[in-house]
């Protein structure tokens, strides 16, 4: 006999595990499985975030921009350092730690919120009577509403798979296991530029090949000019509009043939090459053409603007489905479902949603960029605010980058806002808010903000909308 449950959630990453634990606040019956297995065959529920993703990227972020600040910024301080090494065995131990501290965290939420949580891979056996029967290992559960969260994986370049020795995914990246000497990355995404800061601040000799002929397309014109002119400046080298080749792997390393922006035909020699050319969707081995779960042309779960798919009941969030891939977004649009199954009215705003990427200068963003406002013909004003100016900034010895506030012209609606910098990852929480709350930009500018702070800077960008800076 099948177990029954009210909701089953295959995948326990930020969309599964969250909309897990919101459909049994909401007095469901809930069940949760998931496959993924930590070093010892356990479970190790969080999915691609808290495993090889999210999480462990920013403890080695954390522990590389500690060593860069002791290397290059403590002598200006005054302190005085000696025989500065790096035990990379360390750093990865301790992001290990992050990691399981995390995984454990999700398995007392589990026991906390009463969801049954079973380790193994979940697969449809068929739709029965209105409900879903799924099968993990030796079980079979049912239900007759079922989340499908299963997340995504890297996308390898054709016929060059990963081994994760010498060509490496997120997964064989966060786990280098020495600083290499020459370090190669195909993509100048987001993977490659934090994955890239990681590596490079540790002393490896880092180079991004990149299809698009600009640097980082989506972010806003200015400042993703300004963060390439920041990374150049650390010494990532950074290659625009090439075409990647033939990549081959020995023992003197990995050999990279590529043409270059102006058609040259070129050779990249590394020890190790990071392949971070985007993500595709988690669906196989779920059986869905079994039960008939309709997919697009990328594989992945096709859903209406509220998660429904094509089979009444069976939802589907996160990485899985189409928008952008973020753990936010993945944990929004879980909460919205299990609502909408407990017959309320979940909601997911994708025009309030923020993007960080976490390098130094950090870059963040929430709402439309200047070249988009452009090409839609809105009309609007711009206000900016360089960090330089900034008090606190300067107390920090990060005065790199910038607050840049777009905003309606004739209403002064906030329609952007975009920044480079210091802790931009902390900052853009409050134009989240502001937007979420459809603020002006005079709103922020009259607001009251701590001194000395770097979220001055956006009141000082606020002001600037209106050609009114107090401190530039
Ligand atoms: P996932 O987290 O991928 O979880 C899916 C889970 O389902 C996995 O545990 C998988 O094993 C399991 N699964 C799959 N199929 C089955 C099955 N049939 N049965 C049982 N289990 C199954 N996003 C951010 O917002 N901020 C960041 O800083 C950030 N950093 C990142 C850094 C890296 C290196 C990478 C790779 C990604 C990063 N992301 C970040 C993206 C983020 O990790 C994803 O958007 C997020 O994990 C998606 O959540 P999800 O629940 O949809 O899927
Ligand atoms: P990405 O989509 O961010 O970047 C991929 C880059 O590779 C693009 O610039 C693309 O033009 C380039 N590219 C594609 N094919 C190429 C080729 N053949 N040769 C050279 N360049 C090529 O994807 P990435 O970095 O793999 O990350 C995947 C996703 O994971 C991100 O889109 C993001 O959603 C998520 N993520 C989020 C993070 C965050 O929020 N801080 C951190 C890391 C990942």
């Amino acid at each position: 006999m099948p177990k029954n449950f009210d909701v089953i959630a295959i995948g326990a990453g930020p969309g599964g595990y969250i909309a897990a634990i919101r459909a049994a606040q909401l007095g469901l019956k809930v069940a949760c499985i998931d496959e993924w297995k930590n070093g010892m065959g356990g479970p190790a529920p969080g999915g691609t975030c808290t495993n090889v993703g999210c999480i462990p990227s920013k403890a080695l972020l954390q522990s590389s921009e500690h060593y860069e600040h002791a290397a290059h910024s403590f002598a200006e301080h005054g302190i005085v350092l000696k025989d500065l090494g790096i035990d990379v065995k360390k750093m990865q131990a301790r992001k290990d730690t992050v990691v399981r501290q995390n995984n454990e965290g999700i398995l007392y939420l589990f026991k906390k919120n009463k969801v049954t949580f079973f380790h193994g891979r979940g697969s449809f056996v068929k739709a029965l009577d209105g409900h879903y029967e799924i099968a993990v290992g030796e079980e079979v559960l049912s239900a007759r509403q079922v989340i499908v969260a299963t997340g995504s994986s890297a996308r390898a370049l054709p016929g060059v798979p990963f081994d994760e020795e010498q060509v490496l995914s997120n997964d064989g990246a966060l786990r280098i296991a020495a600083v290499p000497r020459t370090l190669g990355l195909i993509g100048s995404g987001v993977i490659g530029l934090e994955m890239g800061s990681v590596w490079r601040r540790l002393g490896s000799q880092v180079t991004v090949l990149e299809a698009l002929p600009v640097f980082l397309g989506v972010v806003d014109e200015q400042i993703a000019k300004e963060a390439h002119k920041a990374f150049i400046k650390q010494g990532l080298k950074i290659e625009l509009g090439v075409k990647v080749g033939e990549v081959t792997t020995g023992q003197g390393g990995v050999t990279v043939a590529y043409e270059d922006a102006q058609g040259q035909a070129q050779t990249l020699g590394v020890d190790k090459l990071i392949v971070s050319i985007g993500r595709v969707p988690n669906t196989l081995g779920l059986n869905a053409e079994g039960v008939g779960l309709q997919l697009d042309e990328r594989g992945a779960i096709v859903v209406d603007a509220e998660c429904r798919t094509n089979l009444p009941g069976v939802w589907a969030v996160g990485d899985v489905v189409r928008g952008p891939m973020l753990a936010h977004k993945a944990e929004e649009e879980g909460v919205a479902v299990a609502e909408r199954i407990a017959g309320q009215h979940g909601h997911v705003d994708f025009n309030t949603i923020p993007w960080v990427i976490y390098t130094s200068p950090e870059i963040a963003w929430v709402g439309q960029t200047e070249q988009q406002l452009k090409a839609s013909g809105r009309d609007y004003k711009a206000g900016v605010f360089p960090f330089m100016a900034n008090g606190r900034a300067r107390a920090l010895g990060d005065t790199t980058g910038m607050v840049k506030i777009l905003a309606d012209a004739a209403t002064d609606e906030i329609l952007g806002v975009h920044m480079v910098g210091p802790l931009a990852s902390e900052l853009i929480a409050e134009a989240v808010v502001a937007m979420a709350f459809r603020a002006s930009s005079e709103d922020i500018a009259r607001i009251c903000h701590a001194h000395p702070s770097l979220s001055e800077a956006t009141k000082e960008a606020a002001l600037a909308v209106d050609k009114r800076s107090l401190n530039f």
